[in-house]
């Protein structure tokens, strides 16, 4: 059978880290991603064989090309995919990215608040921060930011942060520390429920690609 006559699948992929990772993985399964390397100013890449098609969006918009069905793959953050809530297939855990999202401010800053009546929490993840409170049965006021998210302790903005921490020295250059660990985080492979109907063999020979490559990249 030509490459051809399969269905293209298309990836939805974040510029950087996560995205060459998962070119490593694809390019070990003999997909060709010489294109998607290079993108220059293209958006929308392909293999030369036609039979995978990359769009390079935004982190948090992987998850919503993949709700839409405008892409059947996705590789996002576990972080990126909590906080979107849409109703996507978690297929794989790919292993990298790996992180900790994390409740962090000043030592000792756990429950106390600074100068106001409601615990403030600065975050870019406003919807895990919510659901993560409520949880406890705390009530919280959300302040959301887009980064540089460790101001809000230090500038007197929030009593506490709700963010990921990778190596930690973010925290550390500003004085702060974890407090509480709110789950561990790294890449996930996600697919449109409908594509997984409709494109089944070709996505499934993918996905089960996909997960050789990971577990033969955990043995090294
Ligand atoms: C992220 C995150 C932390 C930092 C954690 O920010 O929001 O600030 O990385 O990494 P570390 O534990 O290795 O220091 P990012 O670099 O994405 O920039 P931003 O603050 O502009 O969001």
């Amino acid at each position: 059978m030509r490459e051809m006559e399969k269905p293209t699948v298309t990836f939805a992929l974040s510029k950087g880290r996560l995205a060459e990772q998962t070119f490593d993985l694809l390019e070990r399964m003999g997909v060709d991603c010489t294109d998607a390397r290079n993108p220059g100013r293209r958006l929308v890449l392909e293999d030369k064989a036609g039979a995978v098609r990359f769009i390079l969006v935004k982190p948090s918009d992987v998850p919503t090309y993949v709700d839409h069905g405008v892409a059947d793959l996705g590789v996002v953050g576990k972080d990126t995919l909590m906080e979107a809530g849409r109703p996507l297939y978690e297929v794989l855990d790919l292993g990298f990215g790996r992180c900790r999202l994390c409740i962090a401010g000043y030592p000792g800053q756990v429950n106390a608040t600074v100068g106001h009546a409601t615990f403030r929490v600065a975050t870019k993840y406003p919807n895990i921060a919510r659901s993560y409170y409520a949880a406890k049965g705390r009530a919280i006021e959300i302040i959301e930011l887009h980064g540089s998210v460790e101001l809000g302790p230090v500038i007197g903005l929030s009593d506490v942060i709700l963010d990921i921490v990778e190596s930690g020295s973010t925290l550390r250059a500003n004085g702060l520390t974890v407090l509480e660990d709110v789950c561990d985080v790294s890449a996930r492979l996600v697919c449109n429920r409908v594509s997984l109907k409709t494109k089944r063999d070709r996505i499934r020979e993918l996905i089960d690609g996909l997960e050789r490559q990971v577990s033969l990249a955990a043995q090294t």
